[in-house]
Order: structure tokens, then sequence, then C-alpha cells
């Protein structure tokens, strides 16, 4: 169950009668257990409470009905009660169906309510249904709640009305919920004269059995888009009379309101209810545009950017350079007016925008910092400088984008009540402004320019419609010559994979030249390329989410330079952070932030965590003060034992053999084992799996093609390589008993996968005896030492293989020219390696304790068993004191170190001898 669906279970479980005996049960089906805990709890054979009535379910809650009043001596009891802390409760919680208390056991926090208000706390709970990591979503029970009602909304109104589920009528769908949206808003907070106006009328006009809410809604509309002065030629009705002008074309356009069932009024109504003026309209809005996308509305809520992720990029951009200047400006009048005529003129563009949540943070932010120079300067009620007309954004999908506008709306209208009082901000709400500055299109292919002109004035646009800009006029007229442009956001990533032709093309339009290939490119490549030259062009800084990949592996060299160019450089990055847990793939999203602006002599900002690094310049690695692309070598550049590719068979199926057929050919000729081999791909190796092939040297053929099944397989072979169309594998015919690429050398070897689950913590790698052929699926290092393995198997070399060689999709994709040749390490002592070589037979030893566990058991994050992590651990130990006599605080530390190794490496070896 996702966080919607909990707090709907809740919900309906407090408004339904209250049943003390079976309290307990609901509320745990409400966090998602599955009937079958419920039914062992209710048997009482797994419920280890020691309290009469009371339910106790083993690491999660103790829940105890009382008697009235009792609540808190009830909780005091669950407290005391020893099963509590034996069966390692998180939460205790107790109700009397009047009263609710509970506390987290952990925290100390604790919940005390009228019972039928305890759906309000259901984030409190959520730790119950394993939902721990999304602070904001437990803590916006009101965003949650409303998403949850629309959504039923939403989904009951397409029921009655599949005319307006078709893509032509979308737009329509999309801005009557906006609008509803605004209603509800406004009833709640005093826009609207009177309590509930929009709820009580159209309870009360519309018939019960809802068959003309749509006209009772459509009226509604009309007067809200008609001025008072034209109200009495307007044929309005006097109930509606009472609905003040909003224009800002909100209204304006078709009042059309799709039909509603009896079902959807009532839901209508009770959406009504809520109390609106709790909308935080960065997370609802991030929330509610799930509500139009029917992939997105089963995991509805949960695919947002939460508030200080959003900050780490605002932040380092400008806003601290803000509140740096409201802090030297202290009482100073004069400075403190300069500042607020500076961010007056700021231009805040965010060019994938979705429901706006970058633009409402960042202008919420500016408006505390602007309200406190009003406080200082002696000027609380002062009306804000800041016009929300330079909060821009560009958005691809229709709803989101009318969300975005509407948040800004509603931030501008709570900034004001905020920091300026209730009265002043009614006073000048209405009517509301008609520009649109949210752009409903493709970013790659607009003009920004045209859209964030950060000079002279554009040509003004008031479209029909509110929502809708046409693209080919979206300039905007804006008073504020010469100030600031700060491009943010979080744009699409898509591998090269994954894009669509028409995403490639975007791609190839944004690059323009300045990139040729737009082949592995990530797709948010396609923004920062924008963003560069209008950047280069106009002045202004940049500051992206980013995946990690276009800081990774091929990419840095292909995109990088022509982002940089000559004139702009990284100011700022927060390199490696987890963005989001898709639990389902039990994989976490690892970005980065990067922050570009023109070149200058101001020391650059590497952020981790709460600490923040002062470099000279930051490469596109992420690395502090190193620019050096690493690039593919030939040849390896360290004393380390070279790798090789390992051999193709090219066979078509007839020169590999599963255990299975081997044993069989085995049984029937046994003369055949001299034939056969071991073989191993790198899944094999990684799941524990064996196959077997022919091996078999061109003096043996005869022999060995007397029996039948090889013959029979050399034929298989022969037929497949003749009927290639490529000339090389025709050659490959006239000996067919061979592999195609044959690079097995007799020697042990160490067999490297091409690609391994990011969330292994070490790069796994297998020994191999000499008998052993190791497939083109893999690497071979033959005639490995076993210091080799040791720095293969260690964290300094994952971590610089997970920088230059890059990903694939979640897999490390391992590059023998990349990783391993271009892998620096200081020159081995005897006793290094002897060092080394013992830490090797450990971690091999550690393995083999566990056999037969596979490597995916062994290096599984959750299950790696101790004695391995250990050894593990013990490895890079040794190898980080060889590196710099200690271990390395960080990552980036290790990076560091490396690429000034890697630096002076290369300088020693001319590149025509490692291309
Ligand atoms: C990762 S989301 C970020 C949205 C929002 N800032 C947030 O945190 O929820 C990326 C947004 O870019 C939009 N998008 C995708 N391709 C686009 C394009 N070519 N032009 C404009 N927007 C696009 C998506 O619809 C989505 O809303």
């Amino acid at each position: 169950m996702n966080a919607v669906e909990i707090e709907e279970a809740v919900s309906a479980l407090a408004e339904a009668d209250f049943d003390p005996d079976e309290f307990p049960f609901a509320f745990l089906e409400a966090f998602g257990n599955p009937a079958t805990t419920i039914k062992r709890l209710r048997s009482g054979s797994t419920n280890a409470s020691d309290i009469d009535g009371a339910v106790l379910q083993r690491n999660h809650i103790h829940i105890a009905v009382c008697g009235e009043g009792q609540v808190t001596a009830k909780l005091a009891e669950l407290k005391s009660s020893s099963t509590t802390i034996r069966a390692k409760a998180k939460f205790i919680l107790a109700t009397d169906g009047i009263d609710f208390e509970a506390e987290d056991l952990n925290s100390g926090e604790t919940v005390a309510c009228a019972y039928k208000s305890f759906p309000d706390h259901f984030g409190f709970f959520l730790p119950l249904a394993g939902i721990t990591t999304v602070k904001q979503v437990r803590e916006n029970a009101f965003d949650i709640r409303a998403t949850s009602r629309l959504n039923k909304l939403y989904v009951e109104l397409l029921k009655d009305n599949p005319d307006w589920d078709t893509a032509e009528r979308r737009h329509d769908m999309n801005h009557f919920m906006a609008r509803l949206i605004f209603c509800f808003f406004a009833e709640d907070t005093n826009i609207f004269f009177g309590d509930d106006l929009f709820t009580a009328t159209v309870t009360k006009m519309s018939e019960r059995d809802a068959s003309n809410t749509h006209e009772v809604i459509s009226t509604l509309f009309r007067a809200m888009d008609t001025k008072i002065a034209d109200r009495k030629s307007s044929g309005l009705p006097r109930w509606a009379d009472v609905f003040p002008y909003v224009n800002g074309e909100l209204f304006s356009g078709s009042t059309d309101v799709p039909r509603f069932s009896r079902i959807a009024r009532s839901y209508l109504l009770h959406i009504g209810n809520l109390d609106w003026k709790q909308i935080n309209p960065d997370i609802f809005g991030s929330m509610i545009q799930a509500v139009a996308d029917k992939e997105e509305r089963g995991a509805l809520g949960m695919h947002y950017t939460s508030v200080p992720n959003i900050l780490k990029v605002l932040n380092p951009l400008f806003l601290d350079d803000l509140r740096e200047r409201l802090e030297d400006a202290g009482d100073n009048a004069r400075m403190l007016l300069n500042l607020r005529k500076r961010m007056a003129k700021i231009r805040v563009f965010d060019p994938a925008c979705g429901s706006g949540n970058f633009l409402v943070i960042a202008y919420k932010e500016m408006r505390a910092i602007e309200a406190e120079i009003n406080r200082r300067r002696g000027e609380p009620d002062r009306r804000s400088d800041i016009p929300l007309t330079n909060f821009r954004g560009i958005e691809l999908r229709d709803f989101p984008a009318e969300i975005a506008r509407l948040a800004l709306i509603i931030a501008e209208y709570q900034c004001d009540v905020r920091h300026r009082g209730q009265k002043e901000a009614l006073a000048e709400f209405l009517p509301l402004d008609a520009r649109n500055w949210i752009t409903c299109g493709n970013a790659l292919r607009l003009d920004w320019l045209s859209l964030c002109r950060p000079t002279g004035k554009g040509v003004k646009i008031a479209s029909d419609d509110l929502f809708e800009t046409p693209l080919d006029q979206a300039e905007i007229d804006f008073e504020n010559e010469g100030g600031e442009t700060y491009i943010c956001g979080n744009p699409p990533y898509l591998g090269s994979q994954d894009q669509t032709p028409e995403q490639k093309k975007d791609l190839a339009t944004a690059f323009a030249g300045a990139i040729k290939s737009t082949k592995s490119a990530d797709y948010v490549s396609g923004w920062f390329i924008k963003a560069r030259n209008f950047v280069s062009s106009y002045g202004g800084v940049f500051a992206f989410v980013t995946t990690n990949s276009i800081c990774q592996g091929r990419q840095v060299a292909l995109i990088w330079p022509a982002i940089l160019g000559s004139d702009l450089e990284i100011c700022f990055a927060v390199p490696s952070f987890q963005w989001r847990n898709l639990a389902a793939r039990k994989a976490a999203v690892i970005v980065s932030i990067i922050g570009v602006g023109p070149r200058s002599s101001k020391n650059k900002l590497l952020f981790d965590g709460e600490q923040v690094q002062e470099t000279r310049f930051i490469g596109p690695y992420l690395v502090p003060d190193y620019d050096t692309v690493v690039s593919s070598s030939r040849i390896v550049l360290s004393n380390l034992t070279p790798m090789s590719n390992g051999s193709m068979p090219n066979d078509n199926g007839g020169l590999l053999l599963t255990v299975e057929e081997y044993r069989s050919l085995i049984r029937t000729s046994p003369g055949a084992a001299r034939y056969c081999r071991k073989f191993l791909g790198s899944n094999d190796s990684i799941q524990g799996d064996m196959r077997y092939c022919l091996w078999i040297e061109d003096s043996e053929v005869d022999e060995a093609a007397s029996i039948h099944e090889i013959q029979r397989r050399i034929e298989k072979v022969r037929e497949h390589r003749e009927k290639s169309d490529r000339p090389g594998t025709n050659d490959l015919a006239l000996v067919p008993h061979r592999f195609g690429e044959k690079r097995h050398t007799g020697d042990r070897a160490l067999l490297v996968p091409r690609h391994s689950s990011e969330s292994r913590p070490y790069l796994p790698s297998l020994p191999v005896d000499g008998d052993t052929v190791i497939g083109d699926s893999a690497i071979a290092m033959y005639g490995f030492t076993m210091s080799d393995f040791a720095i293969f198997s260690s964290r300094m070399h994952l971590v610089w293989a997970a920088t230059v060689c890059g990903k694939i999709k979640l897999d490390y994709r391992y590059s023998n020219s990349l990783g391993w040749n271009t892998f620096p390490i200081p020159p081995l002592t005897a006793k290094n390696n002897e060092d080394l070589t013992r830490c090797a037979e450990e971690i091999l030893l550690a393995r083999e304790a566990h056999f037969p566990a596979t490597i995916a058991d062994l290096y599984d994050p959750d299950k790696m068993p101790d004695d391995l992590r250990r050894a593990h651990d013990w490895n890079d130990e040794v190898l980080e004191r060889i590196y710099i006599g200690r271990r390395f605080k960080n990552d980036t530390e290790r990076l560091e170190k490396l690429f000034e190794l890697y630096t002076k490496m290369i300088s020693k070896v001319p590149s025509e001898q490692r291309a």
C-alpha cells in the first residue's frame, strides 16, 4: 500500500462507528498488513501482548482499547509492559474511541488527539508500513489526503464522461480540475466571502441526484469570469452573484463542466470539506500531477522532489548569496533597499518545471528574505516587490503546467498572509494577473530566450486562457532590465537506450552541432547545453539535478567540453547522493547537482552532506581541482597484469554444452572428455552456473570428429559460419572446430564480469583454473597475481571504475581499457605485494567458507557475510595505506588522489602510445 491508500483506509476507519474489539485489527489492516497476519494475531498465535484485550505485533506496535477516560493510564501501562520491550514494539497506542494517544518509542514523539482526528496523524505511523524515507510525505497529511480525494473524483468523472478521457479533451479536464482546486482554496481562505462558499453553494443549488451539478458549477465559473460592473447584464442568478470576479483568465474560455454522478457529487462535497488552508503548493503540486497520469496514479504522491533536495540546488545557486547580503546589510537602510531592488529583478527559470516546486520554493524563500528586509526597514506591511512573473517555467505535460501556475498563485497568497497579514493579502489578491509565465511545451525545442528575456521589453502576451500560451507568442514583458537569471530544475534523465526517436531528435536539436553525436548522451544533457547557450550569451548561472551518468564514463568526454567551452565553469556541485529509493528494484537513484556559471576567480564549492570544500576548480567528474578527462588506453599504465577479452565461440551453440549435454556426451563417448573444457561467461560466474565447451586443437580435429556428436556439432558451427553475411565469419567456417576468437592461454585467470549490479559493495571477479575457458561476455586476466586480485577487489578500484567506466542502467559497465589500463597505483614494494597477497587470500578463504554461495549471494549488500566484509575491509585498509599511509575519509578523497596520480602517470606516457 502506498501513503495515499493508507490515508484513505485510515480515514475510513475513523469515520466508521468505533468498535472496541475490532479497532486494533482494523488499524493494522489500514496500514497494509495482509489478512493472514491479522488472522494470526486475532487467533492469538502471534499476539505477544500480556495485557488483557491488547494486541502486540512484534517489531511493530502494541495497541490497547480501554474504558472511557482511561487513555493516558492505558498508554502508560503499554509503555511499562515488559512485552512491549521484549517484542521490540516501535509504537504504543491507546484509545477509548473518544480520545487517542500514541508514542513512537524510538523518537519519543507523541500524538494526543480526539479519536476522530487521528487520521490527521497517520504520517506518524507510516513506518509501520515500511515508509520511513520520505519525511515530507509523513508530515503532509493534508496534501496526501487532498490528492487522494481529488484522484477519486477524477477517476469517477472520467468514468461518467468517457468523452473527456480523450487526448482532445484532456486539457479541458485538467483545466477543470485546476479551477476546482482554486475554488476549494479560495473558499477556505476568505478569498471567497463566507465560509465554504463554493461547496455550500453546490450543496444547496445542485439536486441530490446530481443531475444539474455540472450546470451549477458552470454558472459559478461564469460568474467568476464576469466583472462586477457587467454582472447586471450577464443574466447570472443571484446565488452566483456573491462570487467575486477572479479573472486571471482562470475562468475564461469554455465553462463546460463534466456531468456528475451521485457518487462524483458526493466526492466533490467531501473534498470541499477539507481544510484547504493547509495546502503546501510545492508538495501538493507534485503529488497532484499524478492524478492526471494513468501510469503514475498507482504510486500517487511518492514521486516528487523533496524540499531539502530542492534547496540543495537553490541555496548555492543564489539564495545563500542573498542571505549573506542580508547579513552584511544589518540594519543599514540603504543596503537593505538595494538588496530589495536587486531581488525584484531576479528571474528564476525552470525549464522542466513539473508542477513548479522549484519555482514555488524559490519564490517562498525570496519572500522570506524580503520580509526580513521590510521588517528591518520598518515597513512590515509593504507590498512585495518580487513579481510572480519572474518565476518562469517550461513543462511538457499539460496538467503539471497548469498546476505550476496555480501553485505559484497559492504561494503568493500564502506569503502575503504570512509576511503581511491576511487583510493585506486579501485586498490585493483578486483579480488575478492574466499573464502566463508557465509555458506548456518541449524545452529542448523552444527558444528559451523568448520565454526568459534578460533585457528589454518583449512583446506582452495575455492569451485568451491563463493556462494556454501559444508557443509562437511566448514572450513576456517585464520591467526588470539588467536583473540576474538563475536557471534551475530537475530535468528528466533518460539513458540513450531509453529515449524515443522523438527524444533523440529533441537532443539533436538542442545539441545543434555543439555535440556531434547524441548516441550515448543522456536526455538531461540537452538541458545542460541549452542552459550553457543561454548563460554564455545572456549571463546568469544554472544548476540542475542530474543523473550521475553524465559525469561518468564515456559521456564525460562527449558532452563536458561542449558544456563548459572556454567561458563557463562548474561553480558548485553536490556529487553523488541518493535521490529516492525505488523500493521495487531495491536500488537507490544516485544523482548529482551541478551548478555552472561564467568563469571567475572565486573559489568553487563542493558539498558533501553538511560539509563544504572550497576548491580552485571542479572537473567534470566532480573531483576537486582535477579537470582531466580520462580516455581509454590500449596499454596498462601502471604495473598491473593486462586484461584481455574472453574467447568468443561464434558457434550458434555448436561448441557450447550444458552440464547435462556434457554428461550425456561423456556417457556415450568417454573419449570425448579430453576435448571438453569448463566454460564460464559473466553471468555464469556471478550466478554460480557452469557450462562446458568443445576445445579442440587443430592437430586433434580428425580424431575428435570420429565421435559422432562432436562431428554433428562441428557441422552445426560450419553451417552457421558459412551462412553469415560477414566475410570474417565465413573464413572461420574453414576451422569450425575452433572458437571464433581464441584467447584462452591455459594459464589460471581472473574472470571479470563486464556488468555488475551497482548495489554490490565491491566489483566481483572470480579466479579460474587453466582448464576453464572464459567466454567473451567476460574479461580475462591471464596469469594474474594475487595483488592484482586484491587491487581489483578494492573500494579504490570500484570508485575509479564507477567514475571513469560509468554505468549502464543500474549496473557498472566495466571496461579494461578505461578502468584497468588507466588505474593509477603507486609502485608496489615486495612487502606491499606480500601484504596484498595475504589480503587476497583472506577474501578467497572467506568466500570458500560459505560454499556453495554464489558471487551474487556473497556480494548481496543485505546478506554479505561478516567475515567476507571484514576481509574486504582489511584489504581496503592495506591498499589505502599504500596510497596515503591511512584510510581515505570518503570517495571524494579517494578520487582526488587517483586523479592526482593519473595526471602524473599520463604525463609520462605519450598519448599515441595510449590510444
Ligand atoms: C524529474 S521531473 C521534475 C519535475 C519537478 N521539478 C519535480 O521535482 O517533481 C521532470 C519534468 O520534466 C518534464 N519534461 C520531460 N520532458 C520534457 C521536455 N522535453 N520539455 C519540458 N519538460 C519536460 C516532465 O514532464 C517532468 O515534469
